[in-house]
């Protein structure tokens, strides 16, 4: 069996340092951070062996920071997915996204819900951004919709989150060594990957760097081969 990661998982952090480095704005790297979001969509796109790329955009933790940075991000986010809609079109992405959307603008909700209807027939690539998306916030939203069944299953409780698909290749920029609640029944096996590069400059070659690695590793599952 061969070791292609068919869902691959990115914690894209470093966005605040990489522009404090260069005596910019954290915002300004959010901007350039976006434009990593689209290089690294394509190259997924591209690579029909990969089916879904779930990316953490914004952590029901990151209500905590300041107001104007949350403030530009939910502009950045509108703005992004307006001007990416083609982009998803032409490359036959679907956008999915994942979190509790409630708390955002009802602006902001429209052009996901725009966006997730546009691009609904798109058979390729799955690009799922996780947006006000908290893990445990997404078990217990789950465990709630089922509070009335007769008993909980390893498989109901999965096909009640907002992402039902296991990960095979989790990835962190930025240099950390943690998941940030970010998709944690979902990684239960997954191949962690942490890399210094901060998201602004990570780029497709090296995701192919480690996706090559990935290939070399040997899954068990508990079990022996
Ligand atoms: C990740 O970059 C993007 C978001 C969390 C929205 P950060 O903004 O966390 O950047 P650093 O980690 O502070 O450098
Ligand atoms: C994780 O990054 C969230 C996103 C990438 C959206 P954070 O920067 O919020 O994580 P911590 O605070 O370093 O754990
Ligand atoms: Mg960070």
């Amino acid at each position: 069996m061969s070791n292609q990661p068919r869902h691959i998982a990115i914690i894209m952090d470093g966005n605040g340092r990489w522009a404090t480095a260069q005596g910019k704005s954290r915002t300004y790297g959010h901007e350039r951070g976006a434009e990593t979001v689209r290089a690294i969509t394509t190259y997924c796109a591209r690579h029909s062996d990969i089916d879904r790329l779930s990316l953490y955009a914004f952590s029901t933790e990151n209500w905590k920071r300041p107001k104007i940075e949350v403030e530009f991000l939910m502009k950045l986010l509108e703005r992004y997915l307006k001007s990416e809609c083609s982009t998803y079109l032409e490359g036959n992405i679907r956008f999915e996204p994942i979190g509790d959307l409630s708390l955002f603008s009802k602006s902001l909700r429209k052009i996901i819900n725009d966006v997730q209807n546009a691009t609904a027939n798109c058979n390729g690539l799955v690009q799922s951004l996780a947006l006000n998306y908290g893990s445990r916030d997404e078990i217990v939203r789950a465990i709630n919709a089922l509070r009335n069944e007769e008993s909980i299953t390893e498989e109901s409780l999965s096909n009640a989150l907002d992402c039902t698909h296991d990960i095979d290749l989790l990835i962190r920029t930025g240099g950390d060594h943690r998941l940030s609640n970010f998709l944690l029944w979902q990684a239960a096996y997954a191949e962690l990957f942490f890399t210094d590069t901060l998201w602004p400059e990570f780029t497709a070659d090296e995701l192919e760097t480690i996706i090559k690695k990935f290939k070399t590793v040997e899954r068990r599952f508990g079990g022996l081969n």
